[in-house]
């Protein structure tokens, strides 16, 4: 039995926690419970013990996976270093500040497609229509995925991400989905191999540091975190994001008076939605975090939600404001594993909310009600959020 009070309804492995706004319970248990066991892994709560435990991988190591109910993958985030360092050193190559800036036009050309193909119709469902394109789009591009191939990939996607929930019935689809992603992703492999072009599958097939190259299944399972890193978590902040500024219309006034305060804007749509709920250590031997014994062996959730409205850290944490700083959020993580793709994703909330504000200014939400959550316990954010707008032209017309 744990050294601390529970709460029947806090069940941190579990998709239905998670499929509710969790708040309520990760406010009870920052003030009663901060590092709480559930009966599977360590809750832990408060943003400072989650940045201890992130900088301290000899003790919290993600060798033996990133969930606490799925085994790990051979990908570099349920690796220690120095393999996880050899490999992130690899693929850093894809992602320079300078390759991720001149992505610009192109992530500002998308998200002028994307709106476009809903602009004379007045409504959609941001969420399949809006926020969901502009990631798997900005990804298929980058692991040379042809366009009509698309939703092969996200179908792909969603598949493998359900089987990181631990949920059974997941694993089928999900190795069906694996051994299509392998033989496509080798065939792009192959042919970039040969031929090179200006994609991130050509820089990380050419990758070399000292000598040192990715082997093909290196290529494969690193595209695949990519893949899976990328596509959902984007995709919940452009929407969730959207919602916080169309509920309460001053926000959203206040960027499309000013959209150079997006740069800061976009920085509070991630903490407040945070779509990577959380993220597994092991501990690697007996350590005391707050005023627990954790056992070498156990499991240790970090609740990067809770982390993101701890009131020690974050004046008034609930309420949203897209001015807010400072606003040091761990929505990207923290330490040896922190986001390599932050760049790229704060990039396309940035451009795609300029051109929303632009070219659909009177975006409205269709209902009040807040949308449903899918039920996932890792990465997880709105189903659908249908909006409506007065019709304007396509800007390719
Ligand atoms: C809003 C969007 C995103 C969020 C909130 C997010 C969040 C995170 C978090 C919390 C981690 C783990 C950090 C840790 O364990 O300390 C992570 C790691 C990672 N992310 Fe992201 N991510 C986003 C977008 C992306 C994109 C667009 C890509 C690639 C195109 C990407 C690629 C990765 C990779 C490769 C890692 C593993 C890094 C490592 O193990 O060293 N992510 N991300």
């Amino acid at each position: 039995m744990p050294d601390h009070p529970t709460r029947d309804d806090i069940d941190l492995v579990s998709g239905a926690f998670w499929g509710r706004n969790p708040h309520d319970a990760f406010t009870w248990m920052r003030a009663n419970a901060p590092v709480y066991w559930d009966g599977q892994a360590w809750g832990i709560a408060r943003y400072a013990d989650l940045k201890a435990i992130s900088k301290d991988p000899a003790t919290f190591s993600n060798a033996r996976g990133i969930r606490a109910d799925a085994d790990a993958i051979p990908m570099m985030i349920d690796m220690d270093d120095p393999e996880h360092l050899r490999r992130r050193k690899l693929i850093n190559k894809g992602f320079t500040p300078a390759r991720v800036r001149e992505r610009e036009d192109e992530v500002r050309q998308v998200c002028d497609q994307i709106i476009d193909r809903v602009a004379e119709r007045g409504e959609c469902d941001f969420v399949w229509d809006i926020a969901a394109p502009l990631p798997l789009i900005m990804i298929g591009n980058d692991l040379g995925v042809a366009p009509e191939d698309r939703n092969q990939l996200l179908t792909w996607s969603d598949a493998m991400l359900t089987a990181l929930t631990g949920d059974p019935d997941s694993i089928g689809p999900a190795t069906e989905a694996f051994i299509g992603y392998t033989e496509y992703a080798g065939g792009v492999i192959a042919d970039r191999k040969a031929e090179p072009r200006d994609d991130l599958m050509s820089v990380l097939c050419h990758a070399e540091v000292d000598g040192d190259v990715l082997s093909h299944d290196e290529l494969v399972h690193e595209s695949l975190l990519i893949l899976i890193g990328g596509d959902e978590t984007t995709r919940h902040v452009i929407s969730g994001g959207a919602w916080q500024l169309l509920a309460d219309r001053r926000q959203w006034d206040l960027l499309a008076a000013d959209p150079a305060k997006l740069t800061v804007g976009i920085e509070e749509m991630l903490r407040w939605v945070t779509p990577i709920k959380n993220m597994n250590r092991t501990a690697t031997r007996d350590v005391v975090v707050g005023d627990q014994q954790i056992r070498e062996g156990d499991n240790v959730l970090l609740l990067y939600p809770s982390a993101n409205r701890d009131e020690d850290v974050f004046d008034d944490p609930f309420r949203f404001d897209v001015e807010r700083t400072p606003n040091d959020h761990v929505a990207f993580g923290f330490g040896t594993h922190f986001c390599l793709g932050n760049s790229l994703a704060r990039l396309e909330l940035r451009v795609m909310f300029e051109q929303l504000l632009a070219r659909l200014p009177d975006l409205e939400l269709v209902s009040p009600e807040e949308p449903a959550y899918r039920a996932a316990n890792f990465v997880s954010g709105y189903e659908s959020m249908p909006v409506r707008f007065s019709p304007v032209a396509p800007a390719g017309a």
